[in-house]
């Protein structure tokens, strides 16, 4: 089994902008193809409109875009970047680093939503038990080759509370497929502000 430290080595930027386009090919995870945005940032938005909240939005590890063009049918102002996807940044540095970036570029108060596989995943979850670091939980999709990061909640919102106050955090469970294959899957959505 391959240690953290070749994990790191062997996935590069350029290694990693390959997976993802064989990913998009290939179209083995739900967002690879889907149009529709994803559930989760539709409530996301439902609660801004509660709390009447509007603006600029960047939408970080955008793929194809179709949270983006939701984002901007909401009536924000959209920014949209496909790298720099925090569970997919493998170096505890480097998401420290992130986290203070996301920090800088909010105005006051706002936000941050993130949704992303919890531990408690029926697809990625059985992957812990071959990780290559499970002191970061690091787990490497075996179909994609891609490596990520998985967390349980409080994990998740402690290590955000470094520089955010969590408002909201959930876990929420569906079946969906996964390379052709029906499977439970558990994500974690939580909302942080800039504190
Ligand atoms: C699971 S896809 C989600 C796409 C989009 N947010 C959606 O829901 O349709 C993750 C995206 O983040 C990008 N990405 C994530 N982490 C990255 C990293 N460290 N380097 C480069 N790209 C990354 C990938 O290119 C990919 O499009």
């Amino acid at each position: 089994m391959p240690s953290g430290l070749q994990v790191m080595n062997e996935f590069t930027s350029e290694s990693l902008k390959t997976a993802w386009s064989h990913e998009y090919q290939r179209k083995g995870i739900p967002s690879s193809f889907r149009k529709d945005p994803t559930k989760p940032l539709v409530e996301f938005m439902a609660w801004c409109r509660d709390k009447g909240l509007s603006g600029s939005a960047a939408d970080i590890g955008c793929g194809q875009g179709r949270n983006s063009f939701f984002l901007a049918q909401e009536g924000f102002k959209v920014i949209a970047v496909d790298i720099f996807c925090y569970k997919h940044i493998v170096e505890k540095e480097k998401q420290k680093h992130y986290r203070s970036e996301l920090w800088r570029s909010l105005k006051p108060g706002g936000y941050y939503f993130i949704s992303l596989a919890s531990k408690n995943d029926g697809f990625y979850g059985p992957l812990l038990a071959q990780s290559p670091d499970n002191s970061r939980n690091l787990i490497v999709d075996p179909h994609a080759k891609i490596p990520s990061l998985l967390y349980s909640q409080d994990e998740l919102c402690r290590e955000f509370s470094d520089l955010f106050r969590v408002v909201e955090a959930r876990e929420n469970f569906s079946i969906s497929p996964m390379y052709g294959k029906e499977y439970p899957r558990a994500v974690l959505n939580c909302i942080f502000q800039k504190n």
